[in-house]
Parts: structure tokens; C-alpha cells; sequence
């Protein structure tokens, strides 16, 4: 698995032919959940064990789902992880916390036979319900969740079955079900909500299953990167953020964050509002930010000649990023490394290369830049059509840093 690296240039890297043994379908627990823009396991699987210890801490300030954090605790490293979106913290400690699985099955016996009885629920009151839902359907989940609530269960374990009810909800939904973003679908599928949560608990079971031999631990941390303070320090960040520009992360798991959060379109936007590349207008403001590096500003205020909230909402992503590599510098071990995984996009169609503009930033911050991988995009990670105006990634560009 060892590669020739000439730092000054960027090295073309197929993580999935270099690893194919980490391709296999429903490996560990990365398929309990669907989840937008998720990292292929290769990529962070590499760097933990290219630049890590055992019994190491990795830190990932844009978890996810939780990829990053699985894998290190495959490679017995423990494991760190913040998350804004609510959905997104819980799916990554489920997906690395094991479980006796005697008590998860007797668990799952006494929900399952709870929900069978279960006459009294209550179902949450979010905007467009029945629309995205049918009546039966909504009695139906709201029986689960309710069922789940009234047993007097370990938090783990609770948080283990939110989660498998929580990954069928989009299924039993009235979305589109090829898409990733949820949208109404002209031809709904009947879903069977009782057999679906059966079917997913007990393959979500088998799934958690593969943690028994785990010996270290992940832990969810804070929820905003950028203004994360952490006692606890890293020998190694890994973490792929928000695109800039890319999609609304947020709405894709809108319909399980009403569900599991007894959430509405008002309080969504408030923590959506905190996203990295400003998901919501609400969030940008009014002022350019001058990160004073020649080329990230002149891009800026080029952007906004063409169109100001295209130009604010760029200067907003180079400020927040700036601030959270200062955190990422403080949260690091002296000469620990931070990997970052990010893709080149268009604006007005205007090509950013955030992989020649990171390093700038990150040279500011205090890291030394040691090296770019560069992996081929060989599915859509967003699964989803974006819009002309910013689309188009074909690269992920891996930057490697060094602290000083
Ligand atoms: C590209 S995705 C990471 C996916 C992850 N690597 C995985 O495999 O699941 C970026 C994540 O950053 C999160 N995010 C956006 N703004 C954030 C912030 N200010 N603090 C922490 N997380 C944030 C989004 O919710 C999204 O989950």
C-alpha cells in the first residue's frame, strides 16, 4: 500500500484499486445509514494508517456519518468527531459504539412486540406532513418512535434503534426515492413501514456485530467546528468539509431530523444556519471578510462585481475555514498532521481551486503544506443533480499538513 511521493507535485492515487479489500459492500457498519457527500473509507483508512499510531486520537471536525471515525477505530485509534447536523452525530456514535448484542436482541423482541400493542403515539407536527407522508404511514412510524421511548432502555441502545428507525423514513416516505434530497414523488411507493423497520433493525444487528473485537473509543465532541474548543488533543485530523457552494447538506435529512427531533422548518434553520458554506442566506453577511491573501481576495471581490451573494457567500466560506484551521492548530499534537479532502468547483462559471487556495489559508494558520493526492470521482458523491452555476467536481483533492 506504499506509494512513491514527490512532495512538489500532486500524486494521482486510485484509493479504491490501491484497497480493494475495503470496497466490500456493507463493510463494518458504514451502510446503518444513508448519508450525502460520504467519504469513501479508502481515503481516510489510508491516512490513519500512513500517518498515525496505534491507540492514536483522530480527530474529524466535519464527521458526518461518522466514515473517518469508523475507520480509526478499525485501525485501533481512538476517534473524535464534530457534527452540526443532529442526524448526522447520531448516525456516526451508533455506527462506532458496540453493543452486547444479547441486550440489543432482547431489546429489539420487546420493541417490536411494544409497537404490535402500541395504541397511544404521538406523531410530530412538521410543515408538509402529509405530503411527504401518508396518514398510514405517519401512524405507523409515530407507533415505532413512541414504542422505542416507552421501554426503559441503556442510551446506546436507544440510540441504536433511532437509528435503524431513522434509516427507513426516507424509504417509507412519499419522496423520490432515487434522489438524495427529498422530493415529492408524482408516484409514491406503498411502503410495508412494520416489515421495513424489521428487515432494517435486524440487518443493522448483524452490522454492529463486527465492532466486538473493538478496543478503542469514538466520541462525538461538539457540534460547530468553527467554534469547537477541545481539551483533548490530536496526533491527526481527518475530514473532508462542505464543499464550497456545493448543496444544502442539511435538507437531505430533513424528514428524519422532523421525525427523530420533533423538528420544524424553524428550528432546521437554526442550527442549518451555522453551515459552513452558509446553507441559508439568514447566515451570510453583509461585509466581505479580507482573508489577505492576494489570490483568495481578488477571487472574492471578482465574485462579487458578478453577483454579491455569490461574493459574500464565498467570503464567508474563506473566513470560517481560516477560523477552524486556527482550531484544528490548536487541537493538534506538535508535528501532527491534518488531512483535509476537498473538491474544485465552479461559481458564475468561474473555476475555484480550492486545492491551490486551502494551502494558502493553512500556510497562515501555522501548517506546513507536505503534499496533494489526487483521487478520480468515479460516482457522484452527492448522488444528486447540482445546479450549472456551481457544479461539476471530478477530483478529490487530498491536502496533507504538517503543524510548525
Ligand atoms: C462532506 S460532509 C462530511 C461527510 C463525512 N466525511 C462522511 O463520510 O459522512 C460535510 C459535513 O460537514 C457538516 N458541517 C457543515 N458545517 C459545519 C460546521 N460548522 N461544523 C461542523 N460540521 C459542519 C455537514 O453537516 C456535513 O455533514
Amino acid at each position: 500500500m506504499s506509494i512513491l511521493i514527490q512532495e512538489s507535485k500532486p500524486v494521482s492515487i486510485d484509493f479504491k484499486g490501491m484497497m480493494p479489500e475495503l470496497s466490500k459492500r456493507h463493510r463494518a457498519t458504514h451502510h446503518i445509514h444513508k448519508y450525502p457527500a460520504k467519504l469513501i473509507p479508502h481515503i481516510p483508512n489510508y491516512l490513519i494508517q500512513k500517518y498515525s499510531q496505534e491507540k492514536d486520537i483522530v480527530l474529524d471536525p466535519f464527521c458526518g456519518s461518522g466514515t473517518t471515525l469508523l475507520e480509526a477505530i478499525l485501525c485501533n485509534r481512538n476517534a473524535l468527531g464534530v457534527e452540526l447536523n443532529p442526524i448526522g452525530r447520531l448516525i456516526s456514535k451508533v455506527k462506532t459504539t458496540p453493543l452486547d448484542i444479547e441486550s440489543v436482541e432482547a431489546a429489539s423482541k420487546k420493541c417490536y412486540k411494544k409497537i404490535k400493542t402500541c395504541n397511544k403515539f404521538t406523531i410530530p407536527e412538521f410543515e408538509n406532513r402529509d405530503l411527504w407522508f401518508t396518514k398510514k404511514t405517519q401512524n405507523n412510524l409515530a407507533k415505532i418512535k413512541s414504542s422505542i421511548e416507552s421501554l426503559d432502555l441503556d442510551q446506546d441502545i436507544f440510540d441504536f434503534l433511532m437509528v435503524s428507525l431513522s434509516s427507513i423514513i426516507y424509504k417509507v416516505s412519499n419522496s423520490e426515492q432515487r434522489d438524495l434530497m427529498p422530493r415529492l414523488s408524482k408516484n409514491p411507493i406503498q411502503a410495508n413501514v412494520l416489515n421495513e423497520f424489521l428487515r432494517q433493525l435486524n440487518f443493522n444487528i448483524e452490522r454492529i456485530k463486527t465492532l466486538q473485537s473493538i478496543k478503542t473509543k469514538s466520541q462525538i465532541i461538539g457540534n460547530d467546528a468553527v467554534t469547537i474548543n477541545s481539551k483533548r488533543k490530536a496526533n491527526l485530523i481527518v475530514t473532508s468539509p462542505p464543499y464550497l457552494s456545493a448543496m444544502a447538506y442539511f435538507r437531505t435529512t430533513k424528514l428524519e431530523y422532523y421525525w427523530l427531533n420533533n423538528g420544524n422548518e424553524k428550528s432546521y434553520k437554526n442550527f442549518a444556519r451555522k453551515s459552513i458554506h452558509g446553507e441559508l442566506s439568514s447566515g451570510i453577511p453583509k461585509q466581505i471578510h479580507h482573508t489577505e491573501i492576494e489570490e483568495i481576495d481578488h477571487l472574492i471581490s471578482s465574485l462579487y462585481k458578478k453577483s454579491k451573494p455569490y461574493g459574500l457567500k464565498t467570503s464567508l466560506y474563506f473566513e470560517q475555514m481560516e477560523k477552524i484551521l486556527e482550531k484544528m492548530h490548536k487541537i493538534l499534537y506538535d508535528d501532527g498532521h491534518f488531512a483535509m479532502i476537498v473538491g474544485n468547483s465552479k461559481i458564475l462559471e468561474k473555476r475555484i481551486f480550492l486545492n491551490r487556495l486551502i494551502p494558502k489559508l493553512a500556510e497562515k494558520t501555522g501548517f506546513e503544506f507536505k503534499l496533494e493526492l489526487r483521487d478520480r470521482i468515479k460516482f457522484h458523491r452527492l448522488g444528486i443533480k447540482r445546479s450549472n452555476k456551481t457544479n461539476r467536481i471530478y477530483n478529490e483533492h487530498i491536502l496533507l499538513f504538517k503543524k510548525y
